[in-house]
């Protein structure tokens, strides 16, 4: 099967052209202006729309047991909501069970995947225990594809680890060639503040937001730079939310240290107000780490614009508010931790990123796509338009008019973070690998399409 995309300015992270594309089967054949088009193909005009590289979200939650319940969205509802949004691609995280084989989970979330991805997806692995053989076992990923780790520097007695299991993660990586991902932030310092504010009666949503303060995010980005400095790694924080947590990157990027760092929608867009809602609809907004004052939303512009931030994610983990947020009515603690977004990550930054002369189109494809191939071990067969890529393809519509909102949303969860946010520009039709999944707002892919992506070792953060 053959697509021609027609008459279509191709928006790439180092150039925007006129261009086709040829698509044969699965993957590009052909990018250049005034290819014919001949009765065997399928032809789609792309005139005034843009063909950007399928959208990459390298942080997802989806069928994830956590907060003593499980998020909202399984493969097959997150994955399809992704794809509606234009994103072709995700990475989601397996989680070592303490005491357990990292390969049990791995088997496990492939279980999970089967049958019900609708785009293609990697995976990486939390680690919770290098016990006795962890460290083997990470080379064992490795080799099947799981060319990352996340660690959690928060959350003590549920999946936080010391400084010496990071430690030894990092140095194994120098010689795997896998890239460890930070949750930086200083779980043994938040919790005594939590139960402080407890002990006061603080119970209410807010009080997430308050009881974790930057620097203890800040701290956190520090010690992991610095511990992979020692290791002689690379070292990728997730979810970075605050000015004083870019300040540790940008420090140690401009000493020539290879740390790269992701933010994500909910940062660049929503502050702590939210938090404050009433009839406790803050829970909506309780993810970690929490939302910031509006200060630091420039600032996490200002890094993406300026390379301080590599890549924008979502870490979307969906809990639906009526009957999963509940669960925290009476203690901000019970609150499941996350929020929904894998829907709206290129909307969100296509308007108020690019509309809002934040970003260049190129960036923008570059944070969103490009740059989370790279680092993830996909590139060039994901994030890039050229012979020989996947055929991931978005053609976007720069000047359609979109209203987010819960009521219209694909993602299985009853609110959005964005409620009534008014966007210029969409995805009007999603290609993976040369299938067109999403036409004018119909669903056209079938659950089960989506492959596992085998991602490989020494990516773009090791160059
Ligand atoms: O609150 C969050 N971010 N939930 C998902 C787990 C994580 O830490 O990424
Ligand atoms: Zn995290
Ligand atoms: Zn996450």
């Amino acid at each position: 099967m053959s697509l021609l995309i027609r008459n279509a300015t191709v928006v790439t992270a180092e150039e925007t052209k006129a261009a086709d594309v040829l698509v044969e089967g699965e993957v590009i054949k052909e990018v250049r202006p005034g290819i014919p088009l001949n009765a065997a193909q399928t032809g789609i005009d792309a005139t005034g729309m843009y063909i950007l590289p399928g959208g990459i979200d390298c942080h997802t939650h989806l069928d994830m047991p956590f907060g003593g319940t499980t998020s909202a969205d399984d493969f097959e509802t997150g994955t399809r909501a992704a794809a509606f949004g234009g994103t072709t691609s995700i990475v989601d995280f397996a989680i070592q069970g303490r005491g357990t084989r990292m390969r049990d989970a791995l088997d496990t979330w492939w279980k999970k995947a089967e049958g019900k991805a609708c785009v293609d997806y990697g995976l990486h692995m939390i680690v919770t225990d290098l016990g006795g053989c962890g460290l083997e076992d990470m080379d064992e990923l490795v080799d099947e594809g799981v060319a990352s780790f996340k660690l959690f520097m928060a959350y003590p007695n549920v999946l936080m680890v010391d400084d010496a299991t990071i430690f030894k993660a990092l140095a194994r990586t120098a010689k795997n060639g896998a890239l460890i991902c930070m949750h930086a932030e200083n779980g043994s310092v938040i919790d005594v503040i939590v139960a402080r504010a407890l002990a006061e009666g603080k119970t209410a949503p807010v009080y997430h937001a308050l009881t974790r303060p930057t620097r203890a995010e800040a701290e956190a980005v520090h010690r992991a730079i610095a511990m992979a400095e020692i290791a002689g790694a690379p070292v990728y924080i997730v979810h970075l939310s605050s000015e004083d947590a870019l300040n540790q990157v940008r420090e140690a990027r401009d000493r020539g240290v290879p740390a790269f760092a992701e933010t994500c929608p909910q940062y660049l867009l929503l502050s702590i107000e939210e938090l404050e809602r009433p009839n406790f609809e803050g829970a909506k907004y309780v993810f970690t780490p929490p939302l910031r004052t509006k200060d630091n939303l420039p600032k996490l512009w200002d890094g993406l614009k300026h390379d301080h931030l590599q890549v924008v994610s979502t870490d979307h983990c969906p809990f639906c508010f009526e009957d999963q947020k509940i669960l925290g009515k009476d203690d901000f603690t019970k609150i499941p931790n996350g929020g929904p977004g894998i829907e709206n990550r290129l909307q969100l930054l296509h308007h108020h990123g690019v509309n809002a002369g934040k970003l260049s189109l190129n960036r923008f494809v570059e944070i969103t796509s490009t740059a989370p191939a790279r680092i993830f071990g996909m590139y060039p067969k994901k994030g890039e338009i050229a012979p020989g890529s996947d055929a991931d393809l978005v053609i976007w519509d720069p000047h359609t008019l979109y209203r987010i909102s819960a009521e219209t949303h694909h993602m299985r969860v009853d609110y959005s973070m964005f409620e009534g946010f008014e966007v210029k520009g969409n995805a009007r039709t999603v290609i993976s690998r040369g299938e067109v999944i999403v036409d004018d707002g119909q669903w056209l892919g079938r659950a089960g399409r989506g492959k596992y992506l085998k991602r490989t070792a020494r990516g773009g953060a090791w160059k």
